[in-house]
């Protein structure tokens, strides 16, 4: 008989993310964004990103639908985000997907946002190893997790005690005047710049902990800029971008290295939207390659929000037996992992 067909559904942040998933096959991957509507505001405005949500769902179920060929009632499970994420966000998803589940009849799932980043890497690259550690790094989240099992057992290392790692990227951005979401901007910029030209603070880097922090740096990027300019300088954005970036990489990937040794673990896996750095994908590749961890990032399309990620990781309940939450999910904007 055929794997189940999983329906997966991302609402957490600002895409509205629609995956279909036979196995670990990919059938569809199905974003529509409501980016273009927070970019003016300098950040994800909430409200905004709901009612985007709510317009989107169903026209994005039917979009991934005709892209994998398939009709709904051929569904066999729906899973969705249930947090963390923005409470709005998290609502309207969850309720579409109680809808679909129980218009269908076949079991739900509610999952947790930051096991489906992890999870969403054997579309691309097979079976997780087991154990992996895994560092997600967005716009939302920075968080180191030790990876015994993803369908059931999902141990949390460290976090941001402040700022995640997007959004210092987002932030620093704004400082040398590039666009919103920063991130691509200073990667870019900092292709033509020197990563040593400015020494800024690496937050937590010494202190024994897999925490990160990263607010500290931001206000030396701005405080760098601003005394300069006062000074009527003029500022190499690609040498600040790229010292910034710099400290960032440094401390993301001295962490994630730390812990897959103190854990003995042998593999290591990026995800989430800064997995899409470039210098952050050099460093930690040669920073394994010295350790002998392999390492895995998915591709950028799947590294950032996605409904594919969450029905991977509902395809992965199905076949361990998980009993289904059907419609007992909240909407957890603090859901643990
Ligand atoms: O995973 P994602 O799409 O959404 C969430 O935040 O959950 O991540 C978006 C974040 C933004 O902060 C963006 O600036 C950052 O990922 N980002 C990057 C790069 N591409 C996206 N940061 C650094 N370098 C990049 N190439
Ligand atoms: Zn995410």
């Amino acid at each position: 008989a055929d794997e189940p067909l999983v329906l997966g559904i991302e609402t957490s942040c600002d895409e509205t993310g629609i995956g279909l998933v036979r196995g670990h096959t990919l059938l569809a991957n199905t974003i529509a964004s409501s980016m273009d509507e927070h970019a003016r505001f300098g950040g994800v405005v909430p409200e905004v990103a709901s009612r985007a949500h709510l317009e989107a769902m169903t026209p994005t179920v039917e979009a991934a639908l005709a892209a994998a060929g398939v009709r709904l009632s051929d569904v066999d499970a729906v899973a969705v985000t249930a947090g963390p994420g923005l409470a709005g966000a998290l609502l309207v998803g969850v309720a579409a997907a109680k809808s679909y589940a129980l218009g269908l009849g076949v079991p739900l799932y509610g999952v947790n946002h930051l096991a489906a980043h992890v999870a969403v890497d054997q579309l691309e690259h097979g079976p997780l190893p087991k154990p992996c550690v895994a560092l997600l790094v967005s716009g939302g989240h920075s968080s180191l997790l030790l990876v015994p099992d993803v369908a059931q057992d999902v141990i949390s290392l460290g976090s941001t005690v402040d700022d995640a790692a997007g959004e210092a990227f987002d932030k620093v951005a704004r400082v040398l005047g590039l666009p919103f979401p920063g991130g691509p901007h200073i990667d870019r910029a900092a292709r033509e710049g020197s990563g040593t030209a400015v020494t800024f603070p690496r937050g937590k880097i010494d202190d024994g902990t897999l925490d990160f922090s990263f607010s500290g740096l931001k206000t030396a990027v701005a405080r760098w800029v601003e005394a300069r300019q006062a000074a009527g300088e003029t500022i190499h954005v690609p040498d600040v971008a790229a010292s910034f970036q710099e400290a960032v990489v440094d401390v993301l990937t001295r962490k994630a290295l730390a812990a897959c040794k103190k854990y003995d673990v042998h593999d290591l896996l990026i995800g989430g939207g800064v997995a899409a750095n470039s210098r952050l994908r050099a460093l930690a590749q040669e920073r394994c390659d010295a350790a002998g961890v392999r390492l895995r990032v998915p591709r950028p399309g799947l590294c950032t929000d996605n409904g594919a990620m969450v029905a991977a990781l509902g395809s992965n309940l199905v076949a361990a037996g998980i009993t289904p939450s059907m419609l007992d999910i909240p909407a957890d904007s603090s859901l643990p992992i």
